[in-house]
């Protein structure tokens, strides 16, 4: 269900430029928020927060009240998605998220044919709860990850720095690996459909490790399945709008926009704002790119930070937000400021 609110953001997504940005963050629900803090105890675990409906839903709009953000996106995790394919998940405090067993050769059988519904049906009362309380301005984002990012998790079993394990996996069999991916494709393309079916207005695809693929893999496991992605997105609900957000990528990001059918495409730090201007927004609205660590330090570097971002990019169809997502360590002080800026 696309809203009928023609929201900022949503504006933004079929090219029109807005003379305020609208502005929101990657983890904007976080630790960085004493709130988040108290309802993540509440609930005893993060996955228990991520699928019991009334903690999430509030989570997903605390953002929202304290900062009035232009976009509210629902709180989970992309890797609910191994989860409900047969994974095991859980998140150890303080390491991060962990996925078993490490999907090999050997186990790929525990994997089911397809996502267990079942255990998606918490993100979408999610979806429905939050949608009833947030105003009408605001736009509802939903999310997952993309195919190449979360297999990276599903065969690591957790986070690692340079993906090694995915890579040598894909290369040594990829033919295999290729069954993942589309078995990737497939549980995606489901479970954004049922987010929209929910209730969100637009979708973001994370793919958070699409910069570790020399380009022709980058071809192969990030261009393609996004593709594919869009399309089976597109067949099941034709007006579909879709942020793609290929982080770390640099000139490959030029073969995103021209190949991959995204309504706006999401910039992380380190891409360069007059290439970013001349070469990705002279073909699709941009989305980005505050580096976190700028937010973090606070003072003039971020204000010249926010200034030299505005500059770039508020002359066309625009979304202020982060690189990357909010460190835990952010003082609310600094995102006040940011805000400020932004807004005039
Ligand atoms: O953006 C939002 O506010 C919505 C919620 C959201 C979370 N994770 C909540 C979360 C979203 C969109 C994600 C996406 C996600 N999850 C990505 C892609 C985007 C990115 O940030 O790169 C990835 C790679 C994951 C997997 C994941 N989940 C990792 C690597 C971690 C540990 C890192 C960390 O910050 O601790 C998580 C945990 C996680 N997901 C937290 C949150 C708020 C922190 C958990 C906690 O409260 O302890």
């Amino acid at each position: 269900m696309i809203s009928l609110h023609e929201t900022a953001l949503l504006k933004v997504l079929v090219g029109q430029r807005q003379s305020v940005p609208p502005i929101w963050m990657m983890r904007q629900a976080g630790r960085y928020l004493p709130e988040y803090r108290e309802k993540r105890k509440d609930a005893g675990s993060f996955l228990k927060l991520c699928l019991t409906p009334e903690f999430a839903s509030e989570v997903t709009l605390q953002p929202i009240r304290r900062f009035g953000f232009d976009a509210a996106i629902i709180f989970s995790d992309i890797l609910i998605v191994p989860f409900a394919l047969g994974q095991q998940l859980s998140f150890v405090e303080g390491e991060g998220p962990k996925l078993s067993p490490p999907l090999n050769t050997e186990n790929f059988r525990i994997l089911r044919e397809q996502v267990d519904s079942e255990r998606l049906v918490p993100v979408y009362e999610t979806v429905r709860l939050t949608r009833k309380m947030l105003p009408p301005q605001v736009t509802l984002l939903g999310f997952c990850g993309a195919p190449w990012t979360v297999a990276t998790y599903m065969i690591a079993g957790e986070g690692t720095s340079d993906q090694a394990p995915a890579r040598l996996f894909a290369y040594r069999e990829p033919a295999l690996f290729e069954r993942l991916m589309d078995l990737l494709v497939q549980s995606s393309i489901e479970y954004l459909a049922g987010q929209i079916s929910a209730g969100v207005d637009a979708v973001q695809l994370f793919d958070t490790w699409a910069g570790v693929l020399p380009a022709d893999e980058f071809w192969r496991w990030c261009i393609i399945p996004a593709q594919k992605i869009i399309a089976g997105l597109r067949a099941r609900v034709p007006d579909a709008k879709v942020i793609g957000f290929p982080r770390g990528v640099g000139t490959n990001l030029t073969r995103y926009v021209t190949d991959v059918a995204v309504d706006a495409v999401g910039l992380d730090w380190m891409v360069d704002l007059k290439f970013a201007r001349e070469q990705i927004q002279s073909h699709r609205p941009v989305q980005g790119n505050l580096d976190p660590l700028a937010l973090r330090a606070g003072g003039d570097a971020l204000d010249r930070s926010v200034d030299a971002i505005m500059a770039a990019l508020s002359g066309g169809p625009f979304i202020f937000n982060l690189g990357h997502g909010i460190l835990p360590d952010t003082p609310i002080a600094h995102v006040e400021r940011m805000i400020e800026r932004v807004r005039g």
